[in-house]
């Protein structure tokens, strides 16, 4: 974690618990928390979105709060620093979940969402090349995420990514789809995921390891558990955000690392890159 980092992450976590504080929805304090992280440009997310391979910044970004179920989500949208704003209007203000492509980009311009430099795809691809390279390599770091739970009991949760290195034109990973990157009920707990969104994908990893908690499992132990069949049944790669409407929270990843905090206004936040 480079200090910069460190203190982009202090200050959404300060933001995030402000909102809190003064009695704002979960929902709220997530989608903020979000915006200072995508503002930053220190993260893939936002203004520091991965560049597909035709050069162009497609995002992917969802949110959902416990106490309705009620979920919205933009996939491969473009041109706008904020995703998860996106996200939140989708769920505010119409009745669908996702909306993608063009048609989300052409939503967010229609709410007047703050635009970033649009990047005009620019690289014709050689898909030979591009397949071999992609069974090679494969970094997908940065995404960012928060959970949040407000006075009145309910938990949210969100996220928002530029997705992974090497990825072709059109790709969608885990972020925007509900039970996937993110999940959030009230009768269990509120989930966001970092990692590789395919393999996050083929498990249903966030809806899974909300299961493990109506189980009766603590936070800790869905997470392990859930993660550690990711690795042995598809070999995958994922980092999560655990919180239940009680309180009690846990942060586990496979990878070998995964930044993240958290603070309930007490003393200082703490951030870490690694837990265990
Ligand atoms: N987890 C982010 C992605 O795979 O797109």
């Amino acid at each position: 974690m480079t200090s910069a980092q460190r203190a982009c992450l202090r200050a959404a976590l300060q933001v995030g618990y402000s909102w809190l504080d003064r009695g704002s929805s979960a929902l709220l304090a997530v989608e903020q928390t979000i915006r200072v992280l995508e503002r930053s440009g220190l993260f893939n997310a936002g203004k520091g979105a991965y560049l597909q391979l035709d050069g162009a910044r497609r995002m992917d970004a969802s949110i959902m709060e416990g106490d309705g179920l009620r979920a919205g989500a933009v996939a491969s949208i473009e041109g706008i620093v904020h995703p998860i704003t996106a996200a939140c209007l989708v769920m505010d203000v119409t009745d669908h979940v996702l909306l993608v492509g063009p048609m989300a980009t052409k939503f967010a311009e229609h709410f007047e969402l703050e635009p970033q430099k649009r990047l005009a795809p620019r690289r014709r691809l050689s898909y030979g090349s591009v397949l071999k390279r992609m069974r090679t390599t494969r970094n997908c770091h940065g995404t960012v995420g928060a959970v949040a739970l407000d006075r009145t009991g309910t938990i949210a949760a969100g996220a928002s990514t530029g997705g992974i290195d090497l990825m072709l034109p059109g790709r969608v990973g885990d972020t925007p789809i509900i039970g996937c990157g993110v999940y959030a009920d009230n009768d269990t707990g509120a989930v966001s995921m970092t990692g590789w969104g395919e393999s996050i994908m083929r498990l249903a990893v966030a809806k899974e390891i909300c299961d493990q908690l109506a189980r009766g499992g603590a936070p800790a132990t869905a997470a392990r558990l859930v993660l550690q069949k990711l690795v042995s049944r598809i070999k995958g790669a994922a980092g999560c955000l655990v919180l239940t409407p009680d309180g009690r929270f846990a942060i586990r990843h496979s990878t070998p690392r995964m930044m993240a905090g958290w603070w309930d206004g007490k003393g200082e936040p703490i951030m870490k890159d690694q837990f265990r």
